[in-house]
This record gives structure tokens, C-alpha cells and sequence, in this order.
């Protein structure tokens, strides 16, 4: 199995790294290509595992994928009807594979469609209760056989309101695929305001759905007939971009980042700016120097436009660099922390209560073995690596690929030692 060897500290990082598409805008997009018998092509894709798994999923069910790592797209053709099983092979190593299940409902309304339902996960509750009540208020029948998810609208969608008790990423997105081809028109009430669900919005609309905003977190989908194809460039990842800023402040560099809308990372960037890194912003690229003082600092997550938890993991490695008390309050996940135990493997001072984290910065930390258990686990590892005195050795790697594209390539260009061994 695939391991880095991370040799360190790694100080003062130079260089620019150009950031990928979003791996959480590019899944639902493919997911959605069910939803079209014309072809449909996406640009801007991040050739990550997930991703990979997702175009094989969609072959399982029948598709034609094409995909250019050249021209970094994937063109779907869809000339037969989709197989109506999702199998748990590919829907176990990837949580994503749910949200074929709002596409094949939203086109299959009548036939009866089974998804394998994934199983834990290292993050916490994971449920999709939200997204099962969604499908039965706009009349589906749902099951749960063998490890399957049955779901059928034996008459056909029709449209309802139905409102989100809790924001849900992957929960809009099923929904509104769901309700694209609904008979009449549904509201999605408290539906998730990330980037990569306007991303997709963005795209039904522009394939002819009807979806209007109507107040902060309220949609209203009207029923059409069909979407029409065509082309559509997904939106960078903010998770990444961030990833390697955190890279440049716990090395105390500077780092420019390009093919990046900076108004995807209002939050984290107050946060970096408060803890006192220089910030130069353009449309699509972000600089910082973290050529400084950096000040503790105390965050809480939440869902965008709030602090992205998805981007706590690295925050926090940083943060055990950083002299004085940080302190962390995770809102989404019931075990976000994961990372917390192989830092403190390094000499970092990491305590955990509850979904509250304290952190006591430290001058230096020390290089250990480390196993990573999951995708932003990966990152922050990395992080607490690259800035650790002497030699770490970090498994189970596979993890990150999941999500970062040319992950080691990425950081050694902006001069961290890093190499991977099989
Ligand atoms: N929730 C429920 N019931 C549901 C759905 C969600 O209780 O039916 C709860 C969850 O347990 C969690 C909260 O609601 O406590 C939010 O979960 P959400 O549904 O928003 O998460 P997700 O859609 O499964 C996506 C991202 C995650 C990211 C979260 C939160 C994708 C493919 N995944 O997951 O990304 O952490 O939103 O922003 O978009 C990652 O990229 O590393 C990653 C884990």
C-alpha cells in the first residue's frame, strides 16, 4: 500500500498552485447526468477516486463515460435506459453514490429503483433520513430490502413542499433531481446555500429547469418536460484552495492561488486575517504571506457561508503551531477530530470535549508514524508532517486521493519534501 515520506520542517513555502474543480460540485454533476437522454459534458473536473468511482457508477448503470485528463472533462452519453440497481460495491468505498438516487427517481418515477444503502462512516451519523422524507413528500414509496433502499412513485412525482429540518449538502441535491420532472411545482425549504448546490442549480437551470429562489434558503422548482444538453465548467474547490493555504501559514510562507473565487472562502479567509496573515484577493486567485506573528484564534463551523467543516481538519493542524490557546466548536459531524489523535502522535497539544477542541499551540512539533482515516484526516496529517521536526510516515494515503488531485505533485512543487513509496 501507498505511503508518504514527509521529511521536515519544511519552512517558509514559495510558488503558486493552481486549484482544481470541486470533487463536491463534480459528484452530483455526474450524478445528474441520469437525468438527460442528450449528452452532457463537464469541464473543470478533478480526476480524484471519488470522482473515478462515480463515472464507473455510471457506466455500471449503462452510461457511456468519456473521460479527458488531457482537457480535464467527462462528456456522458446516455443512448439506453440506466440500469435501476445501484450495487453496494460502489456506493460502500463512496457515501456520494446517494445522490444517484433523487436522479434515477426524478427520470424512473414509475419503476422501482434500489440503492444500496452505504454503511457507517468515520465522520459520524451519517443519515439520509432527510432525503427519504423529501422523496415521499412528493409522493414515493420507500423500503428498505436486503440492504436496499426501494424507492417508487407508482403514479408518478407531483410536487410538494417539503422543508429540510437540518441543512443537507447531498440532500438538496437529491431533492431538487428529484423534483426537476416533478408534476407542478415543490418548495425546498432551509436547502443548503454551498457553492457546489448553486453549481448545480446553476447547471439544471441552464439545461432548461425551472428553479427560482424565492427568499435565503427557499427554492421553488416547477416541473419541465425535459432537459436539453450541453456543456457546463464546475465551479474550483474551496476545500482545497484551502488546504493549501494552510500549507503556507504553517510553514510561515507565501503562497499564491489561482482558478479560485475567493468569495467561496469569505469565512476562512476572516479567520487566516484575524490570525494575522497578509490576504490579496482578485476574482480567481487568492495570495498570502504568512511571513509573521500568527495569533491563536477561536472558530466555530457551520454551514456556508459559514466556517466550512470540511475545512476544520487543517485549521486545526495549523493551529497546533501557533503559540497561545485556539479553540474549535465542529456543529456538523459528531467525529471531526479524527485527525486530533495522530497530531498529538507529533507533540501536539490537542483536547477534545465533546464537539469542542482546545488546542495549545507549540513551537515545534516532532515527526512519527501516522495513519490517516479519512479524506481531510489526510490533508491535515500532511500539514502536521510538513511542519514536524524529522521523518514522518503517513499510511493509508488512499484517503486523500479521494478528494486532491496531484496531491503530492501539488505540494512538492511549492517545495515541501515530500515523496510517496509503495
Ligand atoms: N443529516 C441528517 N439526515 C440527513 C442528511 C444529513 O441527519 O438525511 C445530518 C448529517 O448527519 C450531518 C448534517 O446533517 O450532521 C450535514 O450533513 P450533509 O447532508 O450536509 O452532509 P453530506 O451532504 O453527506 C457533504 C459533503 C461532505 C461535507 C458535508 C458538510 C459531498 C459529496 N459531501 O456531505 O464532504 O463534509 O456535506 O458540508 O458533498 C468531504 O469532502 O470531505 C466531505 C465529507
Amino acid at each position: 500500500m501507498q505511503e508518504y515520506i514527509i521529511k521536515g520542517s519544511n519552512k517558509g513555502v514559495r510558488g503558486s498552485v493552481d486549484i482544481s474543480g470541486a470533487k463536491n460540485s463534480c459528484l452530483p454533476l455526474l450524478a445528474s447526468s441520469i437525468l438527460f437522454k442528450d449528452i452532457v459534458t463537464f469541464k473543470n473536473i478533478p480526476l480524484t477516486t471519488d470522482v473515478l468511482t462515480m463515472a464507473k457508477l455510471l457506466e455500471t448503470l449503462g452510461s457511456k463515460v468519456e473521460i479527458s485528463e488531457k482537457n480535464k472533462s467527462i462528456k456522458i452519453i446516455n443512448k439506453k435506459k440506466h440500469k435501476l440497481i445501484v450495487p453496494y460495491k460502489l456506493v460502500s468505498t463512496m457515501r456520494a453514490g446517494v445522490l444517484t438516487m433523487g436522479a434515477l427517481l426524478g427520470r424512473y418515477q414509475k419503476n422501482q429503483i434500489f440503492v444500496a444503502q452505504s454503511g457507517g462512516c468515520s465522520l459520524g451519523d451519517r443519515n439520509i433520513n432527510f432525503h427519504i422524507s423529501g422523496f415521499k413528500r412528493l409522493g414515493a414509496k420507500y423500503s428498505l430490502k436486503k440492504g436496499y433502499i426501494n424507492i417508487s412513485a407508482k403514479g408518478g412525482l407531483i410536487g410538494n413542499v417539503f422543508k429540510f429540518p437540518k441543512v443537507s449538502v447531498t440532500g438538496t441535491s437529491n431533492l431538487i433531481m428529484a423534483s426537476v420532472f416533478a408534476k407542478g411545482v415543490s418548495y425546498l425549504i432551509n436547502i443548503s446555500l454551498e457553492p457546489e448546490v448553486l453549481d448545480l442549480i446553476n447547471w439544471m437551470n441552464k439545461s432548461g429547469a425551472k428553479i427560482r429562489f424565492k427568499g435565503k434558503r427557499t427554492i421553488k422548482i416547477t416541473g419541465v418536460k425535459k432537459l436539453k444538453g450541453g456543456t457546463h465548467e464546475i465551479i474550483s474547490d474551496r476545500i482545497e484552495a484551502f488546504s493549501y493555504l494552510c500549507v503556507a501559514v504553517i510553514t510561515r510562507g507565501k503562497i499564491k492561488l489561482n482558478n479560485i473565487n475567493p468569495k467561496f472562502l469569505t469565512s476562512e479567509l476572516q479567520v487566516l486575517k484575524r490570525m494575522g496573515c497578509d490576504i490579496k484577493l482578485k476574482s480567481s486567485s487568492i495570495e498570502l504571506n504568512a511571513n509573521k506573528k500568527i495569533k491563536p484564534v477561536k472558530i466555530k463551523t457551520g454551514p456556508f457561508p459559514n466556517f466550512a467543516t470540511d475545512n476544520m481538519p487543517m485549521l486545526m493542524a495549523v493551529l497546533t503551531k501557533v503559540e497561545g490557546k485556539s479553540e474549535i466548536l465542529e456543529t456538523i459531524f459528531s467525529n471531526r477530530y479524527m485527525a486530533a489523535g495522530e497530531l498529538t502522535r507529533m507533540g501536539a497539544s490537542i483536547s477534545i470535549k465533546g464537539n469542542k477542541a482546545i488546542i495549545i499551540g507549540k513551537k515545534f512539533l516532532h515527526g512519527a508514524e501516522c495513519i490517516s482515516s479519512d479524506l481531510r484526516t489526510t490533508f491535515s496529517i500532511i500539514l502536521g508532517a510538513t511542519a514536524a521536526k524529522g521523518t514522518s510516515r503517513i499510511s493509508r494515503i488512499y484517503h486523500g486521493f479521494r478528494g486532491y488531485y496531484n496531491l503530492e505533485k501539488k505540494l512538492k512543487k511549492i517545495g515541501i519534501n515530500i515523496k510517496k513509496i509503495s
